[in-house]
C-alpha cells in the first residue's frame, strides 16, 4: 500500500541552500518583468507596492523581474537599470519590502543582446554573432568584440554587487528565453569562430564566466541561481542535451539552485505556446527533462517553473525528487498571495486565465502570445498604483491599451513595455 504525502505537508518543507540560506518553503514566485522602473530606470515606489504583496504572499523565495545591468541595451520600457550604486536608497526599500514580509528576495539579472527592444534601445543591439532573431520588427544585432564580452561579464558582477549592498538575499542569472546567454549557448544564434563559440565548451564560456564573476565579487552567504533553458525550442537552437551538460558544468560553480524553462520569444515554450499540446496538458511544461537533468545537477536544488496551477501537481513534483522548487509565473500575478493561498488557506489550485480574443487561429497566433504577457503585466501595474489585481479584466481592453501605447508594433510575439 503507498502513502499518499501530503502536498501542503511536502511544499511547506524549508530547503537548505549550498550558501547556508534557508528558504522558508517550495514555492517560488517567478521572474515576471514589471516594466515598473522610471524613465531614468531607477526602482521607485510602485515596486515598493508590489513586493510588499508578494513578500507577505507566502513564498519561500521571491525573484523580481529582470534587472538590466546596461542602460544602453534594455529588454523592455520600464527595466530598472543597475551600473553602478546611483539607486542604492531607492534598490534598498525594494529589497525590504519583500524581506519585511518573511520572503527571501532575489534579483534577476539580464541582458538583452539581440532581443533588445527597439522602443527602449538606442544603441544597435550587440550579439554574440550579427544574426537577427525571427522577431519581426527586430534589428539585426552586430557581433560583440572580446572587449565587450568581458565588460559585460563584469556588469554582471557591479550589479550582483549592488544587490547585495542593497539588501537583496541573491541574484538569478538570466540564462533563458533567448537573451544573451542563452544566445550565447545557441548554437544558431552564435557562430562566433574564437573562443566564444563553436563547440560547447566555448558556448558555455561565457556564463561560466558570468557565475565566476559573481561568485568572485559577493560573499558566501549570498545566493547565486541560474534560470536556464531545457532547449530553445528551435531548429538548430540549443537542445536538451546540451542543456544537461550545461547543467553537468554548473553543478561545480557554487550555484545554489537551478531553474528550469524553455523556449524563446520567437518560439514561447516558457508561455506553454509552442510545446506539444500533450505537454501543455500535463501541467507542468519541463518536469520531464527535470528527471532527466537531476542527476547532472548533483547536489544543487532544481526549480522548475511553467504550466504548474495545481497543489496537488506542485506536491508530487518535489515529492518524487523531480523538482525541489515550484515556480509560479502568471498564477502569482492574480493571486500576489498564492504561496499562503496554497499552503495555509486550503486552495486546491491557483487561477491563471488563458489570454486570448479568440481570433481565428492564424491571427490568435501571434497575437495572443503578445497580449498573454501584457494581461499578465496590467495586473503587475495595478497592484504597482495601489490596486487590487483583475482577474475579469477584459483582454480586449489589454489590447486596446497596448496598441494606444506601443502601436501595432506591440503585436511582436515578444516581451514589450506597457507603460
Ligand atoms: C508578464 C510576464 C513577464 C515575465 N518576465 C520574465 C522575466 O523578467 N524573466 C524571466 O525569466 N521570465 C519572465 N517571464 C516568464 C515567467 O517567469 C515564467 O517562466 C512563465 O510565465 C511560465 O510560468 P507560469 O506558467 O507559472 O506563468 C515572464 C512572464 C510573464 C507572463
Amino acid at each position: 500500500m503507498t502513502t499518499e504525502v501530503d502536498p501542503v505537508t511536502t511544499l511547506a518543507a524549508p530547503l537548505t541552500l549550498a550558501c547556508g540560506q534557508v528558504l522558508p518553503n517550495r514555492l517560488m514566485k517567478a521572474a515576471l518583468s514589471e516594466g515598473l522602473g522610471t524613465r531614468t530606470h531607477s526602482p521607485d515606489v510602485r515596486l515598493e507596492r508590489l513586493y510588499t504583496r508578494w513578500g507577505a504572499g507566502g513564498y519561500g523565495l521571491v525573484l523580481t523581474g529582470n534587472v538590466m545591468v546596461d542602460r544602453h541595451h534594455i529588454g523592455e520600457p520600464g527595466n530598472v537599470v543597475i551600473e553602478d550604486d546611483r539607486d542604492l536608497d531607492g534598490l534598498t526599500r525594494w529589497a525590504k519590502s519583500a524581506r519585511d514580509g518573511g520572503s527571501p528576495i532575489w534579483m534577476q539579472l539580464n541582458h538583452p543582446g539581440r532581443q533588445a527592444n527597439p522602443m527602449a534601445t538606442r544603441s544597435k543591439p550587440i550579439a554574440p554573432s550579427a544574426i537577427a532573431p525571427g522577431i519581426p520588427g527586430i534589428p539585426a544585432p552586430r557581433a560583440m568584440t572580446e572587449y565587450e564580452i568581458r565588460g559585460i561579464v563584469e556588469r554582471f558582477a557591479t550589479a550582483a554587487l549592488v544587490a547585495e549592498s542593497a539588501g537583496f538575499d541573491g541574484v538569478q542569472i538570466h540564462g533563458a528565453h533567448g537573451y544573451l546567454v542563452s544566445q550565447f549557448l545557441s548554437p544558431s544564434a552564435n557562430r562566433r569562430d574564437d573562443r566564444w563559440g563553436g563547440s560547447l565548451d566555448n558556448r558555455m564560456r561565457f556564463v561560466l564566466e558570468v557565475v565566476r564573476a559573481i561568485r568572485t565579487a559577493v560573499s558566501p552567504g549570498f545566493a547565486v541561481g541560474i534560470k536556464l533553458n531545457s532547449a530553445d525550442f528551435q531548429r538548430g537552437g540549443f537542445g536538451e542535451e546540451e542543456s544537461r551538460l550545461v547543467v553537468e558544468h554548473l553543478a561545480v560553480e557554487h550555484i545554489d539552485l537551478i531553474e528550469i524553462s524553455g523556449g524563446t520569444y520567437e518560439s514561447p515554450a516558457m508561455m506553454g505556446r509552442s510545446v506539444a499540446e500533450s505537454t501543455r496538458r500535463r501541467e507542468a511544461y519541463f518536469l520531464d527533462y527535470a528527471r532527466e537533468v537531476r542527476a547532472a545537477a548533483g547536489d544543487v536544488p532544481l526549480a522548475v517553473t511553467g504550466g504548474f496551477r495545481t497543489r496537488s501537481a506542485m506536491g508530487a513534483a518535489v515529492a518524487s525528487g523531480e523538482c525541489d522548487v515550484v515556480g509560479l509565473g502568471r498564477p502569482a500575478a492574480v493571486t500576489p498571495d498564492a504561496g499562503n493561498a496554497l499552503l495555509r488557506d486550503g486552495a486546491d489550485s491557483v487561477v491563471s486565465p488563458a489570454i486570448g480574443l479568440g481570433l481565428p487561429r492564424k491571427y490568435a497566433k501571434p497575437l495572443d502570445g503578445a497580449l498573454d504577457l501584457q494581461w499578465h503585466t496590467d495586473q503587475l501595474h495595478l497592484i504597482g498604483a495601489g490596486s487590487e489585481p483583475d482577474p475579469n479584466r477584459s483582454v480586449w481592453r489589454t489590447a486596446v491599451r497596448t496598441l494606444q501605447r506601443n502601436g501595432l508594433d506591440a503585436f511582436r510575439s515578444r516581451r514589450s513595455g506597457s507603460r
